[in-house]
C-alpha cells in the first residue's frame, strides 16, 4: 500500500453495478476542499451500469471488468488500483464478491455500505425481509470488509423506522437517504483513524 504523503488527499476508488446513486454522493462529498478524499477510479463489473454515467459527468477514470474468471479478473482490478495509487476501496452496491486474497490486499482498507442494521439481515432482500418479519426498524450500516459476507468490523449505523404501511419500495427509498448521509460520515471517520 502506498503511504500516505503530508495532507494529500486519499485516492478512493467506489466499486459499483448499479444505479450509483452512492456513488454520485461520495464524487460530490469529496469535491468539498476539506474531504481528505478523492474518488480516482470507479470499477464496475455490467458495461451498463447505470451509475457509470457519474464518471463522465464529473471526469472519473473508469474500468469495467467482466469476471468470466474471478483471479484474472481480481489480478487486472488490483494491477489498475496499484495504477491509479488508490490506498481505499468504497464498496457501492457492488454485486461481486471480493475473493479472500484480493482483500488481504487491500486488509482493513475496504468499505461497503449495507441496507440493513447488521448483523441483522446480510445478503439480498433485506426491506422485504425486514418487513415480512414485523421488525420496527431497519437501516443502513457502513462496516469493513473481510472474507465473511456482510460481517467484517461495523463503522457507522443508522436506524430507520418501519411503519405500518410501509413497502418495499418506500423503505429503500427513506433508508436510502440515509445511506447518503452515512457512507461519507463513515469515510470521514476511517480517514481520520488512519
Ligand atoms: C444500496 O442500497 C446499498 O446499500 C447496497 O446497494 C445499493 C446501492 O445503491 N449495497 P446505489 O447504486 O448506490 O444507488
Amino acid at each position: 500500500m502506498p503511504k500516505l504523503i503530508g495532507d494529500k488527499k486519499v485516492n478512493v476508488a467506489v466499486f459499483i453495478s448499479g444505479t450509483g446513486s452512492n456513488f454520485r454522493n461520495l464524487i460530490i462529498h469529496s469535491l468539498k476542499r476539506k474531504s481528505g478524499f478523492n474518488i480516482a477510479l470507479v470499477i464496475s463489473n455490467k458495461s451498463k451500469a447505470k451509475g457509470l454515467i457519474y464518471a463522465r459527468e464529473f471526469k472519473i477514470r473508469k474500468r469495467v471488468f467482466c469476471y468470466s474468471n474471478i483471479k484474472i479478473t481480481e489480478k487486472k482490478i488490483l494491477n489498475e488500483l496499484k495504477k491509479n495509487k488508490i490506498n481505499l476501496i468504497c464498496l457501492a452496491g457492488f454485486m461481486k464478491i471480493l475473493s479472500k486474497n484480493f482483500i488481504k490486499n487491500f486488509s482493513g482498507k475496504i468499505l461497503n455500505i449495507h441496507p440493513s442494521l447488521l448483523p441483522k439481515y446480510k445478503g439480498l432482500n433485506t426491506h422485504q425481509r425486514a418487513i415480512t418479519n414485523n421488525e420496527l426498524y431497519s437501516g443502513c450500516t457502513v462496516h469493513f470488509v473481510n472474507p465473511k459476507l456482510d460481517s467484517g468490523k461495523i463503522i457507522l449505523q443508522k436506524k430507520v423506522k418501519i411503519y405500518k404501511n410501509d413497502t418495499e419500495h418506500t423503505l429503500s427509498k427513506k433508508i436510502l437517504r440515509q445511506e447518503h448521509l452515512l457512507y461519507p460520515k463513515a469515510l470521514k471517520k476511517v480517514l481520520s483513524s488512519l
